[in-house]
């Protein structure tokens, strides 16, 4: 029982689409026979017209069915067939073209209409088992070849290899089975044929891919059914086509078989296995916290057993036994084959590279039957670029720069006004002028409160300059030609307080305008500084101003945002008048002081600071004088 249900085992291992097994009715014992189902490994592919034959695939594995065993067990075998298109199962008869013998079914030849499903059974009174193949005739123009000077093959070449220099004697696959059988009374007669790859750089296109023996050097022939190599050359791989064939009667059976023969480095070569990378002095940069790969390669020489093995260890262990092992992955591949040397690369992998991993030791080890080598990978952490560094430099000497041109763009004023208190000349040194400051507006005017009420309170009073109103200043009885002319010429500076009506024909205004820009063509020492108080179109303004604006400059009053004194209305100001030095060097502490300069200056205020002027007049004076 047990080495039957071994036998189930091993069965339904080797077979490719079983069904369950089912009961034979047609059977007189009413026996239940075990159905193995299709065997695809058994399945067979004949050329039309050429010799052929089916094997019971219940024969494939002897340490199973053993067909000399089976026959002294007293049971038989029974071929069936079910024609393509058919289902119903059919007795083989014998014939002189299907012919039994052993485990095998010939076919002599094997004709179209043989395509179809075919059941072996073996059957003795108490037990049955039977299995199906498919048999698929193919005409010649139906198989797939590379050329047309070759035979048509329908079983896939079989491989030989022969070292380079080496020689070998190479049979024709199947002859042993077609020789053993008493049906072919005959002895076989074998032709040769070498195809040469197209691939191969030893291909002329002109010559023919198909060389048979005639056309063959004296290192390789055919001996009697056999092909025998002497020497080994690369240009002697490729497929070889044997064509097997009997005389049977009056009729010529044949098969082809194709062998594939590629050539390997000679034993005598080494045939230790080497690594190539890394080598002795190489060593791995490595980058803390990135992935790290290491990558090994190794050279396998050609050995018949072909066993090669390429593995990584930390630390002495392999990796699977690493207690971080999840950090750890391979990869290997085969890089190159040459007449069968391979070339291996493994890649080690290394997640989250940390600072200890650096003490680690990684070894690469490679292995075949004949030796054995490891080695370290040498690791160093990789230091920050120069170019970094320099990158760096050059990032921060922009950024510094633009926030120079930033600070000095938002600053200027103050920055200018700053070198003004620390460099700047006290002009009161260098001449001999009254005032500071002479104000020129149009009389009854909206400027005219601004400037009785703000523009001289602060100039005098905040900023500390004499300043100089000719309405308020001169002297009651005197010509006001002379008084004007002369008071402008005793000031610094003119301070024109621009307005639609200013200068207007024979004005006040006009005069004061004129003595300005005279006094200032003629180097007098002043200059006019315009104040727009209100904007005015350029249009209103009278010829002299007109022309005057493009050397002067001006100064403009934004309504409430230029009632502190840091505002850049005063700045502004402050730049184009004289330089000032408050008392006790606190020049910038009074700049930050703020004043307001309350927007209710009305009549209030004003009538306030005009009082104040009023209460105080010589304050003025004294202070010019
Ligand atoms: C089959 O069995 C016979 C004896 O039972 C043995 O001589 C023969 O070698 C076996 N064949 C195979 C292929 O195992
Ligand atoms: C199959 O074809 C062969 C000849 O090609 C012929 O002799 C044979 O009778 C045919 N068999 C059937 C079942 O048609
Ligand atoms: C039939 O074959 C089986 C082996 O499969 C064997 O055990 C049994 O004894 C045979 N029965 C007879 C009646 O020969
Ligand atoms: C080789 O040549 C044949 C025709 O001569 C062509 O059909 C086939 O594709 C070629 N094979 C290769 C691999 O180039
Ligand atoms: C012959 O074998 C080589 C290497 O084993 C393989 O690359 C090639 O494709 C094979 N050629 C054929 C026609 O099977
Ligand atoms: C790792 O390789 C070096 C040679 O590079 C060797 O000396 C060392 O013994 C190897 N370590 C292990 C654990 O095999």
């Amino acid at each position: 029982m047990a080495s039957f249900t071994s036998t189930l085992l091993f069965l339904a291992t080797v077979l490719v689409g079983i069904t369950p097994a089912v009961s034979q009715p047609d059977d007189p014992s009413g026996l239940t026979c075990n159905d193995w189902g299709e065997s695809i490994e058994g399945s067979v592919s004949i050329v039309e017209g050429e010799l052929g034959w089916l094997s019971c695939p219940l024969f494939s594995h002897p340490s199973v069915y053993n067909y000399t065993s089976t026959q002294s067990s007293g049971q038989n075998l029974f071929w069936y067939r079910v024609p393509e298109g058919q289902d119903l199962e059919q007795p083989i008869a014998s014939s002189s073209r299907l012919a039994r013998d052993r485990e095998r079914l010939w076919l002599l030849p094997a004709a179209a209409n043989d395509t179809g499903q075919y059941i072996c059974m073996l059957r003795n009174r108490s037990s049955c088992t039977k299995i199906a193949m498919r048999l698929k005739v193919l005409r010649p123009d139906e198989v797939v070849r590379g050329n047309d000077c070759e035979p048509p093959v329908t079983v896939a070449a079989s491989p030989v290899i022969i070292p380079l220099q080496g020689g070998k004697l190479v049979d024709c696959p199947d002859l042993q089975d077609a020789a053993a059988v008493g049906l072919l009374k005959s002895r076989a007669t074998v032709t040769w044929m070498h195809i040469i790859p197209n691939s191969s750089i030893y291909h002329i296109m002109s010559q023919p891919r198909c060389r048979p023996p005639e056309s063959w050097t004296n290192d390789r022939e055919v001996k009697g059914v056999r092909l025998q190599v002497h020497v080994m050359m690369v240009t002697y791989q490729g497929l070889y086509i044997c064509t097997v064939r009997y005389q049977r009667g009056g009729t010529m059976l044949s098969y082809s078989r194709s062998i594939n023969v590629t050539a390997v480095n000679p034993p005598s070569m080494h045939k230790e296995p080497t690594i190539l990378v890394p080598t002795r002095e190489k060593v791995f940069t490595v980058k803390q916290d990135t992935e790290v790969q290491l990558l090994c390669k190794a050279l396998f020489p050609y050995l018949d057993s072909s066993q090669w093995a390429m593995w990584w260890m930390v630390d002495g262990k392999t990796l699977d036994k690493v207690h971080d092992h999840h950090r750890f992955s391979k990869t290997t591949r085969k890089v190159k084959d040459d007449f069968g040397d391979r070339t291996e690369e493994s890649v080690l992998v290394i997640q989250d590279f940390q600072a200890e991993d650096l003490k680690r030791e990684f070894n690469c080890s490679v292995k075949n039957e004949r030796g054995f080598e490891t080695r370290r990978v040498q690791l160093v952490e990789e230091v920050s670029l120069p170019s970094v560094e320099l990158g760096c430099g050059l990032g921060v000497t922009l950024v510094l720069m633009l926030l120079l041109f930033v600070v000095y763009h938002v600053f200027w004023l103050e920055l200018l006004l700053l070198y003004r208190s620390w460099f700047g000349t006290d002009e009161r040194h260098t001449d001999d002028k009254e005032y500071d400051v002479y104000i020129s507006y149009a009389r009854n005017s909206e400027e005219e409160q601004f400037v009785l009420s703000t523009l001289r309170s602060v100039l005098e009073n905040e900023l500390g300059y004499s300043v100089c109103i000719f309405d308020r200043d001169s002297l009651p009885g005197g010509t006001i030609t002379d008084e004007t002319l002369s008071f402008v010429a005793r000031s610094r500076r003119l301070l024109v307080v621009v307005s639609p009506g200013y200068a207007s024909h024979g004005s006040q205004a006009l005069l004061e305008l004129k003595a300005g820009i005279d006094g200032m063509a003629l180097g007098g020492h002043l200059r006019v500084i315009l104040i727009q108080y209100k904007p005015v179109r350029r249009q209103g303004w009278v010829r002299e101003l007109r022309r005057a604006r493009v050397a002067l400059a001006l100064v403009r009053w934004q309504g409430d945002k230029s009632k502190e004194l840091t505002s850049r209305f005063w700045k502004r100001l402050r730049v184009e008048l004289p330089v000032r030095r408050v008392s006790g060097g606190e020049e910038g502490g009074k700049d930050v002081a703020l004043m307001r300069l309350h927007s209710q200056n009305s009549t209030n205020s004003q009538t306030g600071l005009i009082s104040d002027t009023v209460k105080h007049p010589h304050k003025v004076f004294n202070s010019a004088g």
